[in-house]
This record gives C-alpha cells, sequence and structure tokens, in this order.
C-alpha cells in the first residue's frame, strides 16, 4: 500500500529565517505540501526504524498537514510517530518532546505568530534530534532537494485518530498520540519553584496571561490555573482556534493590546504575559511597566541563579545581532561569555549543545534557555515569576534596580511591512554600497564609527553565515541594524533596530521614542527608506 506519486518542483520551497512558511493557498496545492515532507526525508540519513515527533499549533490546515506527514512518515520508513493530542504540539513542546523521547527529528507545523486562516499563513519546519530547527546545512539541502524532486512516497490509508491518547499502527509504523502538555508542565516544574510561586499567589499576587486563541491556551491553563492556582480566568483567549479568532498571535503592544491595556488599567494585575501562535515569544508587562525583550534577556540572565533550575549559574549568555547590547554588561559583570549570533533561534542550538550557553534571546520576543533547543513562551513567564518572587519586588522596581545597575539600553524596531521584494532589495543593496565610506561621517545619530555586513563564525563548527544584517554603530555606542525579515510570506518587510545606551548617570527615565529620535532620523536618512518605499513612517514599532 506503499504509493510512489510522481511530482514536480515547486520553485518556492526555500526555508526562511524559521522553516518554510507561505500562504495556506499555496500550501494547499495539490504535491505543495508532500514535495516539501518528501525532501526533508531525502535530506536525512539514518532514520529508518526511528521516531519522529510531529504537532502544530492548531491553525488552519495543522490536521491535514498532520495526516501527510504520518502517511509519508510510514511511507518512508519511520518506526514511530509521537503526535500531540488533537494536532497540538507549543513548539518548546515539541522541542521537548524530541528531546525526551529520543527521537530523530521533529515536524512542527506553525508559522508563528503569523496570522492563520484559509486566507493566511501556514508553515513546516523541521527539528533535528537535539529538539533544535535544522541548522543551515540541512535547510540548504532540503532547498536543493525541492528544486529536483520528481516523486514522493505515501501510504494510502485512512486518517488516523489523532485526538484518542493511544497508540495504533499505520503500515508498519507505531503512532502514539500523547499528551501535548504532561511532559512540558513537569519540565517547568522541574526547573522552578511552583510552591513558592504557588504561595505568592495564594497570597493575593495577580496575573493575566494571553493566550491569544493560540496553542498555549492548554499549557498555561494547566501551569497558571491548575499547578499554580491561579483564579479561572488568569489565561484570557486560552482556547486554540484555527484561525485565532481572527487575531495577528503575535505578542506585542500592537497586537497584545488588550492584555497591554489591562496592564495599564488603574486596577491592574501584578504580572501580565502573553505568547504567540505556537507559544515561543513572551511578551512581558508588570503594572504600568512594559518590559522591552532586550531588557527582559538580560533581567533573566542576571537573576537567573534565583530560579532553582539555574542555581549553579550561567554559562554564558547568547543574543541575535539585533537585540540590545543590554544582556552584554549582564555577562561582563558575571564574567561569562557573550555570544552574538545572526537572527533566528537555530543558531543557538550549537552554542546550547556544547554548554557554551544557557539562556538566549532575541529582541523579537523569544527567550530561552538549554532546557530545550527553541525559545519559550510560558518559560520565561515562570522565570519572570520566580525572580519576582524570590526577590519580593514588582516589576517596575526590579527594572529600575536593573538600569540603575547596568544603565539602559533604549531600544525600538521599526517594521517597515508589505514593502515590494524588489524595493525592499534595492534598498539594502544601496546601503550595503555606501558602508565602506560611511565610517568618520556624521549625521543626526552622531559620528559612526563603523559600518559592516554582519558574518558569523559559529565557534563550534566553523560555519559561516553572510549577509545577516548591515550594522552602524555610532561612536557613542548607539547603533541602527537594517535586515529584511526572513519569515514574511508576501512581499518584503524592512526591520530597522535603533538602540541607544545611556550609562547610570545619564536620564534613565526617558521615553523611548525621545530617546531615540535623533537615530531614527539618521535611519531614514542613511537608508532612504521613504524614497525606496515611499513610507515616512513605520507599519509597526516594538
Ligand atoms: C523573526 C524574528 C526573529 C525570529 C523569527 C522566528 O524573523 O525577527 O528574531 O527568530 O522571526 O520567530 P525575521 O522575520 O526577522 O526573519
Ligand atoms: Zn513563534
Amino acid at each position: 500500500m506503499i504509493q510512489t506519486v510522481s511530482t514536480t518542483p515547486f520553485d518556492d520551497q526555500k526555508p526562511g529565517t524559521s522553516g518554510l512558511r507561505k500562504k495556506v493557498r499555496i500550501f494547499a496545492q495539490p504535491h505543495y505540501a508532500e514535495n516539501f515532507v518528501q525532501s526533508v526525508f531525502d535530506s536525512l540519513e539514518g532514520f529508518a526504524g526511528e521516531t519522529l515527533v510531529v504537532g502544530g499549533d492548531g491553525r488552519y490546515l495543522n490536521r491535514e498537514v498532520i495526516q501527510i506527514v504520518l502517511r509519508m512518515a510510514a511511507a518512508n520508513g519511520f518506526g514511530r510517530v509521537l503526535v500531540g493530542q488533537g494536532g497540538i504540539l507549543s513548539t518548546p513542546a515539541a522541542s521537548h518532546l524530541i528531546r525526551s523521547s529520543g527521537a530523530f527529528g521533529g515536524l512542527v507545523l506553525s508559522a508563528s505568530h503569523n496570522p492563520g486562516g484559509p486566507d493566511e499563513d501556514f508553515g513546516i519546519k523541521y527539528n533535528v534530534s537535539n529538539g533544535g530547527p535544522a541548522p543551515e546545512k540541512v535547510t540548504d539541502a532540503i532547498h536543493a532537494r525541492t528544486m529536483t524532486i520528481d516523486s514522493y512516497r505515501i501510504v494510502d490509508a485512512p486518517d488516523v485518530d489523532i485526538d484518542s491518547i493511544g497508540t495504533s499502527r499505520l503500515g508498519d509504523m507505531t503512532v502514539e498520540v500523547v499528551d501535548p502538555v504532561a511532559l512540558y508542565a513537569e519540565l517547568m516544574e522541574s526547573l522552578f519553584d511552583f510552591p513558592a510561586i504557588r504561595a505568592k499567589i495564594a497570597g493575593g499576587f495577580t496575573l493575566a496571561f494571553d493566550s491569544m486563541s493560540a496553542v498555549t491556551g492548554p499549557y498555561a491553563t494547566e501551569i497558571f490555573e491548575k499547578r499554580l492556582g491561579a483564579p479561572g480566568g488568569t489565561v484570557m483567549n486560552g482556547t486554540p482556534l484555527p484561525d485565532f479568532g481572527h487575531h495577528h498571535p503575535d505578542p506585542n503592544l500592537v497586537h497584545a493590546k488588550e492584555l497591554y491595556d489591562r496592564m495599564m488599567a488603574a486596577d491592574a494585575p501584578d504580572f501580565g504575559a502573553a505568547s504567540d501562535g505556537d507559544g515561543d515569544r513572551n511578551l512581558i508587562i508588570g503594572r504600568h511597566c512594559y518590559v522591552t525583550p532586550s531588557d527582559s534577556l538580560a533581567v533573566l540572565a542576571a537573576n537567573a541563579h534565583l530560579a532553582p533550575g539555574y542555581a549553579a549559574g550561567l554559562k554564558g549568555i547568547a543574543r541575535s545581532m539585533p537585540t540590545s547590547g543590554a544582556a552584554d554588561r549582564v555577562a561582563e559583570k558575571l564574567g561569562i561569555p557573550l555570544y552574538e549570533t545572526p537572527t533566528g533561534w537555530k543558531f543557538f542550538g550549537n552554542l546550547l549543545d556544547a554548554g557554551l550557553a544557557t539562556i538566549c534571546g532575541e529582541e523579537s520576543a523569544g527567550t530561552g534557555s538549554d532546557h530545550v533547543r527553541e525559545k519559550d513562551g510560558i518559560w520565561a513567564v515562570l522565570l519572570w515569576l520566580n525572580i519576582l518572587v524570590a526577590r519580593g519586588e514588582s516589576v517596575a522596581t526590579v527594572m529600575a534596580d536593573h538600569w540603575a545597575t547596568y544603565g539602559r539600553n533604549y531600544y525600538a524596531r521599526h517594521d517597515y511591512e508589505a514593502i515590494a521584494t524588489d524595493k525592499a532589495n534595492a534598498l539594502m543593496a544601496a546601503l550595503r554600497g555606501k558602508l565602506d565610506g560611511l565610517a568618520g561621517t556624521a549625521n543626526s545619530g552622531g559620528t559612526i564609527r563603523s559600518a559592516d555586513d554582519f558574518a558569523y563564525t559559529d565557534p563550534t563548527d566553523q560555519s559561516v553565515s553572510r549577509n545577516q544584517g548591515v550594522r552602524i554603530l555610532f561612536e557613542d555606542g548607539s547603533r541602527v541594524v537594517f535586515r529584511l525579515s526572513g519569515t514574511g510570506t508576501e512581499g518584503a518587510t524592512l526591520r530597522v533596530y535603533i538602540e541607544r545606551y545611556v550609562g547610570v548617570e545619564g536620564d534613565l527615565a526617558m521615553a523611548t521614542g525621545d530617546a531615540l529620535a535623533p537615530l531614527v532620523a539618521a535611519a531614514q536618512e542613511l537608508a532612504d527608506i521613504e524614497g525606496f518605499t515611499g513610507m515616512d513612517a513605520p507599519s509597526v514599532i516594538t
């Protein structure tokens, strides 16, 4: 009953920053998902009889593609597939399941924070046996295979019941439907002081967690409401919906406005947080106090030792290049190394595997540690809670104390969305063309110290990744970074990252917009954003 189906390549299956992401209507074309899944399998060796993990964030097409993956895994010789009940696995839970089950790898079905629904986005990402996203050499091989593929293998069988926990057979393969939450919740309980957090909540500490109708609903309900005793209603939008209730499941100040407004109200809870479509991002807002992701990484790193799982201290900190330098100062004070990697979680995996770093983070609301090989939204929330409980302080006090100790990295990201791809490429090419002449020149942001296109050499395998973003560094330590998004599904998005450091003697209480205004003007000018795109303001500021 194994069928070999003839196919022809699609020329648009190059994995981006985080797997292959496309509109649902593209993924739903005949053979489209099958071609990609077969290209993944064709790029791997030695999985006969081994275990594959599969699950996703529940978005539109999730269940259909899971059935395809199951049939193709059976036809290609996997011995066992572990699938989350209902097709649900958050990205960090998938990572943990791959690691804890000794799986060969996993397919994570998600387009992360992008909207879901028949006219929205879908995605497939392959994760390797360490639980992390496939490194570039694997994604390059997958892409090469998508360009030459001429057939795929699939068994002809009825749909597998993925809603009931238990084991069934599909051809020669075993399918095990597992509880998506239990193992993950146990892992969290092993890292953090649940009794202390529980006691604090019982004593009146209040929190709100917005699951944004996405995958973290069941995880958050189990952990915050059941295990930590927070009252019902603490988890907002806790039922995963295929279209995320028409919302954009991106935990930032634009899309998590409901939470933001609640946290800024007079009767705000003590602590607020949100996660994204697939559960790997986090937004942290204290009562009347928003924490930027870059600052959150720094605070978590500086205080992680207060949580039982990190009591021995950190081996190192890693951050993506566009993430602010706030964590660098913490690393310096702790006397541990700081690694600056390109954008995308896949670059952290080697550092974590080699024991070089313990905590990693990105400015895009991603933080995580060596407990899995993905960023992890609920983990970040629990570490924050553990720190607040151990310090007995509010988010606002912790932040003020952090800046008073390390200085403050004022920071914002400006996204210019839906730019025609040729215009975005022309803007980047023009900017790259003038990099050599910029050092020593001045503009409204100050005098430029250096300008380059970021390249990264992985310290563990010496692999080199080039063209990872244009950096303009100013004499006073301020910085403007330009890069194009690698996760979009239509047109191009220009990301401009703006950062200014103010030392402990300086003004630590400015409004971010005011602190960054001269650099924002410099960025417009340097890249002639309006000239190339016609946009005189960003679409989203985070
Ligand atoms: C974005 C973020 C990046 C993150 C990725 C996946 O990628 O900027 O930090 O790792 O999503 O969540 P980008 O669209 O910028 O390529
Ligand atoms: Zn995500």
